[in-house]
């Protein structure tokens, strides 16, 4: 642990950093194709509802645990319990779970680095919008190029991470962000005005109570934790920052909301072109990318310049925002090894790379020569994303939730929520937020993890 560990200067900063490691490819690329494979506005209406009574209160135990050990996932339940065996051995689970993860994002990442190829081309310009949703699926058939790029991503990260100046990226998103926000509005309100666009729409925002099963609920949870990087001890880290003197809830909260709106907003530029190109919802991990050539050959009949522009900006700006979330993956995982094996930074590095570049590998070619590989009708990048974001996230999180409301005393946690009673507001909500993370969140979560197995 170190000695004195460095604050967030502000609320601002705080939830600016929070916020930038949950938004990224889980809003803008996860949020649209999952919930078009899981029945729409019933899905939407589970995920809101899912943030809210669950996803909340698990964020706030974990800011808690962090800002009250103040150390990292790997340690803190160890140091809040004076070194219990079960929980530091609970300490290894967010070292195992970003790894997987940081395999299957990888893929994603490489992924939008073709679409920046082709938008620098201007391949979505000059061409009929039927021959550009063409470009996805022509991309997704080749058998080198997707797993090539997707370990050129890979090791742009990880050589980040290897010299350790993922700073000066971090700074960097500061600047791409809020610019992926405008894109989003725009193409948003562009999609809208496609026509067709209504039933995109219709199916965010209209619940359709039939299409409601178990299933919505255990993958609306699971989007909700991936969405805001629960589950994996990156909140946990984040926590241990923030000073002393500053609002749990406010920054839990600015960070929800910040996401969801993202997420929302991504819905919203997607769902509509979905139907005005007639591409099937359900369609998979390819949605996004099926959709988006559309929207921007749409755009570029009408305004080539502005399209062309905004296709660039895009690609490029969600390629920041993957490489940002990729480097915080990679990084638990290092500082990991880093301490536990006594490795240098740059051979923890090497061997993560060797792991996930080749684990990615496998997911990248499950969409082509690998696709005959199944289990219970998923494929390899399914099997890896399932295992992590419907079991592993839940399991981790059931387990701060334990952790904060039955293992910590309440006196400390009502201390560490309230600023030793210094916000009043925090003060009154005490009770609701201790009840919501005691009883609800653990009831829910344990619901939702065991109906993934027998449903
Ligand atoms: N929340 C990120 C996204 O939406 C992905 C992610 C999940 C993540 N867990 C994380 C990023 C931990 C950084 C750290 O894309």
């Amino acid at each position: 642990m170190e000695a004195r560990r460095e604050g967030f200067g502000s609320r601002t900063a705080v939830i600016l950093a929070m916020a930038g490691s949950a938004i990224g490819l889980g809003n803008i690329w996860r949020f649209p194709y999952v919930a078009g494979e899981h029945g729409g506005a019933v899905f939407v209406l589970a995920y809101v509802l899912a943030t809210v009574l669950v996803s909340l209160p698990v964020f706030v135990a974990e800011v808690i645990v962090g800002r009250r050990s103040r150390t990292n996932a790997k340690d803190s339940f160890s140091v809040l319990t004076g070194g219990k065996p079960f929980w530091k051995a609970v300490g290894f689970l967010p070292v195992f779970i970003p790894l997987l993860i940081a395999s299957y994002y990888s893929v994603i990442g490489g992924w939008s680095i073709e679409f920046l190829i082709q938008a620098l081309k201007l391949a979505f310009i000059n061409t009929t919008p039927e021959a550009s949703t063409e470009i996805f699926t022509s991309f997704i058939a080749r058998p080198w190029l997707p797993v090539v790029l997707h370990l050129l991503f890979f090791l742009l990260c990880a050589f980040i991470v290897s010299r350790g100046v993922k700073n000066g990226i971090e700074r960097f998103s500061k600047i791409t962000l809020p610019v992926l926000f405008v894109l989003i509005v725009l193409i948003s309100v562009y999609s809208l005005t496609l026509p067709g666009s209504k039933e995109g729409v219709a199916y965010l925002f209209k619940p359709d109570f039939s299409k409601l099963s178990p299933k919505t609920f255990a993958y609306a949870l699971g989007q909700s934790f991936y969405s805001l990087s629960l589950g994996m001890g990156a909140i946990i880290t984040y926590g241990s920052y923030i000073r002393r003197e500053e609002n749990i809830m406010i920054s839990s909260a600015g960070t929800a909301v910040s996401d969801l709106l993202f997420a929302m907003l991504a819905g919203l530029a997607i769902m509509p072109a979905v139907f005005a190109a007639d591409i099937e919802p359900g369609a998979g991990p390819g949605l996004i990318f099926q959709s988006l050539p559309y929207i921007f050959s749409k755009m570029g009949i009408q305004a080539p310049v502005l399209s062309a522009v905004a296709a660039i900006l895009f690609f490029f700006t969600i390629i920041i925002a993957a490489m940002t979330s990729l480097i915080s993956l990679i990084e638990v995982g290092t500082a990991c090894f880093v301490e536990k094996f006594g490795l240098s930074r740059p051979a923890a590095v090497s061997i993560i790379t060797l792991l996930c570049g080749s684990a990615g590998v496998l997911c990248s070619l499950s969409f082509g020569p690998l696709s005959g590989i199944t289990v219970a009708d998923k494929n390899i990048f399914d099997i890896f994303d399932w295992s992590a974001s419907n079991v592993l996230l839940l399991l981790m999180s059931l387990l701060v939730v334990i952790f904060v409301g039955f293992v910590m005393k309440k006196r400390d946690v009502r201390d560490e929520f309230t600023n030793g009673g210094a916000f009043g507001g925090n003060v009154r909500m005490f009770d609701l937020i201790y009840f919501l993370i005691k009883w609800v969140a653990p009831v829910a979560v344990l619901l939702i993890f065991i109906s993934n197995f027998i449903i």
